[in-house]
């Protein structure tokens, strides 16, 4: 068995570890409150887990007004911006919707089935309803159904992957740190 030189390696800090895991797609979690209030927060922990039924999990902290909405509405909406949208996606994710109204900046629609708002300007949306919930350290997870799914037609390959060279996501290495794809489909 091989052993790593200690010259070649850096230890990364415990709590530093995800970002050996990104750059992940960033997205934007839409929900509202019993009296249809709405929020927007910022997120790069989303990820599918189940294709049959169709599933995903979103960790949240159980600090932000974001939490509150989802653990009451047992619903949100997953928006996927694209790089333009970078400016916004940075607000969403540094200021909380404790503090300010947050969809006031943002151009906003109705969800179809749920009564989370959605961001217009998105490319795809994924209507989201919560059937269990998980404590994971300083955030919960939230697994949830997708219950509706859609996504602008020119964004998309008849295949149903994304069409990368009219769609740029947002994704995030860490702290204020992003990139983003460049050219098209690479075929190996
Ligand atoms: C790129 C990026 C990714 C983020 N990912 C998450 C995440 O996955 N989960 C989370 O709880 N907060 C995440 N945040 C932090 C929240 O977006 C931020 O705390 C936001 O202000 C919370 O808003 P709210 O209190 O209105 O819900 C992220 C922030 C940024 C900038």
């Amino acid at each position: 068995m091989g052993v790593l030189s200690a010259v070649d390696v850096l230890n990364v800090p415990r709590e530093k570890a995800y970002r050996l895991l990104h750059p992940k797609l960033v997205v934007v979690i839409s929900s509202s409150d019993e009296y249809g209030r709405g929020n927007v927060m910022t997120a790069a922990w989303a990820m599918p887990v189940s294709s049959a039924p169709p599933m995903v999990v979103v960790a949240i902290s159980p600090k932000r007004l974001t939490y509150e909405y989802v653990k009451s509405s047992k619903e949100f909406v997953i928006n996927v911006p694209s790089i333009d949208l970078i400016d916004q996606v940075r607000y969403f994710g540094s200021v909380s919707g404790k503090e300010e109204n947050k969809l006031s900046r943002a151009k906003v629609g109705n969800g179809r089935r749920v009564k989370a708002p959605i961001l217009l300007d998105s490319i795809a949306w994924l209507e989201c309803k919560v059937t269990n919930e998980v404590e994971a350290g300083d955030h919960v997870l939230f697994i949830a159904e997708v219950i509706e799914a859609y996504v602008k037609k020119d964004a998309l390959e008849e295949d149903i992957t994304y069409n990368l060279e009219r769609f740029k996501p947002i994704l995030h290495l860490g702290g204020d740190s992003y990139t983003t794809t460049i050219g098209g489909k690479v075929t190996f």
